[in-house]
């Protein structure tokens, strides 16, 4: 899947979530699936952004990897959020869960 939505935001308010030009690939032994190849999207306060698309477009992938949910044989290969600073997204540990510091 890939994909660009915009949408105006006059001024200064900030996305609180923004992806850019993400790609999430599977390395399976029959070759790389390219389930995610480079969408992009802000999201800002108060806006609901909704995602459709055909069976098998990438449309779950993509909430997978920003939740850091990809497990292996796939991997972001391209994906920032400004955020949080991380590039590419580390992978979620279950031991994040009960870190009090997180
Ligand atoms: N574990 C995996 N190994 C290889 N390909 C995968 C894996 N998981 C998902 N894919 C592929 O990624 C693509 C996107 O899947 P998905 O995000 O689940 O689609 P949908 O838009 O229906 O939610 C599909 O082509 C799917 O076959
Ligand atoms: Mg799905």
């Amino acid at each position: 899947m890939t994909g660009h939505a915009e949408a105006s935001h006059g001024g200064t308010t900030k996305p609180i979530l923004e992806i850019d030009r993400l790609k999430t690939h599977f390395f399976t032994r029959d070759g790389v699936v390219r389930a995610v190849d480079g969408v992009s999207y802000a999201l800002y306060p108060g806006e609901t952004l909704g995602v459709v698309g055909e069976s098998g477009c990438g449309k779950s992938i993509t909430a997978l990897s920003v939740l850091r949910l990809i497990a292996r044989p796939g991997r972001i290969v391209r994906g920032r959020d400004p955020s949080r600073r991380t590039e590419p997204a580390r992978p979620l540990r279950s031991r994040d869960a009960l870190d009090p510091r997180q």
